[in-house]
C-alpha cells in the first residue's frame, strides 16, 4: 500500500466543512476590503524565488522543492507574494491600475522537517496590496488580518509589529548587529553562527534561549531608523490605536524573507506550540522593482490555513446529510429506481441510494448514517401501485405517496 509523503496531509470529507467555511468567510471579508482574487500557478521558475526571497533565506537555502526539466529549473511555490508580483508585472496589471489589491488561497510547498503545524504542503490565505507606501495601507492590512481571524471565530491571538526601516536602515541595523555580536559569537547556537555571516537579522528571532539572552542584552532599538521611516512607523501605530487593534511592538521581530522593509508583523497563538505563527506579513517596497517593474511600494500577509484549523476548535463533522434516501427492494425496483433518483436530482433534490442494498434493515441503517430527512421505499408493491412509501425520519410517520405527487410532498 502506498502512503502519503511525509509532511503532507489528506484533507478528508469530515474536515471539508472547515475549509469551505474559511474560504467563504475569507471571500466575504476580502470583498468588504475590495481585494480581488488572483490564482497564480503552483509551478514557477525557481529563479523567481531565489531573486525575491533572498539566497540566504532559509526557504531558499533548505526548503525549496525544485524540479529539473531538461534545461529548466522550476520550483513548487513556497509562498505567494513573489508569484503575485510576477503576475502583476507580466500581465501588465501595473499599467491598468497602479494601485491594486489581491487575495489568494492555495497550497504552498516547503521541504521542512515536519512537526505539529509545520508541513511540506500547506495552504495560504494571503493578501497583497501593491502601489502605495501610505501607513494607512499598513493599518488596513493588519486590520484585514484581524477581521479575518474574528470572522473565523478565532480568539486568543496576539499581533506583534516592528519596523525594519527602508533598505538603507535595514543595512544599518544589520551592520550594527554584526558589530555588537562579534564579541558574543560563542554564546550563539550553531544555526545562528551560520546566520551571523549569511543572514544576521535572523539571529534576532531565534527561538533558542541562549540566543534570546544574547539578543536581549544588545538592546536593539529604533536608533537605526531614518526620520521618514520613524515617522511612518509612528503613523502605523497611531492608526492601529485609532482602530482599537491591540498589538505589541517587538523590536526583535524580523521576518525570514529578504524582501521585507519597514513594517513587519506576525500574529501568533499560544495554542500552536513551537510553531506559533498563525500568519505573518509586511512591506516589500523594493520587490516590484527587483522583479523588473518600476519602484512600487507594497505590503501583504498570509495565514497558514492548517494552523487556523489547529486553533479553531473545529470538530470533524459527520457525513454530509442528504434530503432523500432511496431504498430499492428487488431487481425491477432497482432498475426503475435509477430513473427516480435521476428525476429527483434534476429537480435539485439531494438524494442518495445504496446500490449494494441487500436488506431493508441494512438500507435503513445507511439512511440513518446519511442523516436523510426522508426515506423512499420502492419495491414490488409500490411498482404495481405506481407509488412509493415515504418515511419522514424526524416524525417516524410513513405513508404511500403517488409518484406524481412525490416532489410536492418532500418539498413542502
Ligand atoms: P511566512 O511567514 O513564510 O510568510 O508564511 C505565512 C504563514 O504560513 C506562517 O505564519 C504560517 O502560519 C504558515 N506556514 C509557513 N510555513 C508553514 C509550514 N511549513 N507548514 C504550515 N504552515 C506554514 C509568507 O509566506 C509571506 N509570503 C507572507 C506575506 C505576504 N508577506 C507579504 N505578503
Amino acid at each position: 500500500m502506498f502512503k502519503r509523503v511525509s509532511g503532507v496531509k489528506d484533507i478528508l470529507p469530515k474536515e471539508i466543512p472547515f475549509w469551505q467555511r474559511v474560504s467563504e468567510v475569507a471571500r466575504q471579508v476580502f470583498a468588504r476590503y475590495s481585494y480581488q482574487e488572483i490564482r497564480p500557478p503552483l509551478l514557477e521558475e525557481a529563479a523567481l524565488f531565489n531573486r525575491s526571497l533572498g539566497q540566504s533565506s532559509e526557504v531558499i537555502q533548505k526548503q525549496m522543492f525544485t524540479i529539473r526539466h531538461h534545461e529548466d529549473l522550476y520550483a513548487l511555490r513556497p509562498e505567494g507574494t513573489a508569484s503575485v508580483v510576477r503576475a502583476y508585472l507580466e500581465n501588465g496589471l501595473d499599467k491598468s491600475r497602479r494601485f491594486a489589491k489581491f487575495f489568494y488561497m492555495g497550497p504552498m510547498f516547503r521541504a521542512e522537517r515536519p512537526q505539529k503545524g509545520r508541513l511540506r504542503q500547506f495552504h495560504h490565505i494571503g493578501a497583497e496590496a501593491i502601489g502605495s507606501d501610505d501607513p494607512g495601507l499598513d493599518v488596513e492590512l493588519i486590520s484585514l488580518a484581524d477581521t479575518l481571524l474574528t470572522q473565523f471565530e478565532i480568539h486568543g491571538y496576539s499581533i506583534k509589529i516592528n519596523t525594519l526601516g527602508c533598505a538603507k536602515d535595514k543595512e544599518k541595523l544589520c551592520s550594527n548587529l554584526h558589530n555588537s555580536l562579534n564579541d558574543t559569537l560563542e554564546g550563539l547556537c550553531d544555526d545562528c553562527k551560520v546566520r551571523f555571516n549569511q543572514n544576521t537579522l535572523r539571529i534576532l528571532d531565534c527561538k533558542r534561549e541562549a540566543c534570546r539572552k544574547t539578543v536581549a542584552s544588545l538592546k536593539v532599538g529604533e536608533a537605526f531608523l531614518c526620520e521618514e521611516c520613524d515617522a511612518h512607523f509612528a503613523k502605523v501605530r497611531q492608526g492601529l490605536d485609532t482602530l482599537g487593534i491591540s498589538y505589541e511592538v517587538v523590536p526583535t521581530l524580523v521576518r525570514g524573507l529578504d524582501y521585507y522593509t519597514r513594517t513587519v508583523f506576525e500574529i501568533s497563538h499560544p495554542g500552536l506550540g513551537a510553531q506559533d505563527a498563525l500568519g505573518a506579513g509586511g512591506r516589500y517596497d523594493n520587490l516590484v522593482a527587483e522583479l523588473g517593474g518600476t519602484q512600487t511600494p507594497a505590503i501583504g500577509f498570509a495565514f497558514g490555513v492548517e494552523r487556523l484549523l489547529l486553533v479553531s476548535g473545529y470538530k470533524p463533522q459527520a457525513m454530509q446529510s442528504c434530503l432523500v434516501y432511496l431504498i430499492c427492494l428487488g431487481e425491477e425496483a432497482k432498475s426503475k429506481g435509477i430513473k427516480l433518483l435521476s428525476d429527483l436530482r434534476k429537480e435539485g433534490i439531494s438524494c442518495d441510494t445504496d446500490y449494494e442494498c441487500k436488506s431493508l434493515k441494512g438500507a435503513m441503517r445507511a439512511a440513518n448514517d446519511a442523516q436523510a430527512r426522508f426515506v423512499i421505499i420502492f419495491g414490488e408493491d409500490e411498482i404495481k401501485k405506481d407509488c412509493v412509501t415515504l418515511k419522514d425520519m424526524s416524525s417516524g410517520n410513513q405513508k404511500e405517496v403517488a409518484l406524481d405527487s412525490l416532489l410536492k410532498e418532500i418539498t413542502c
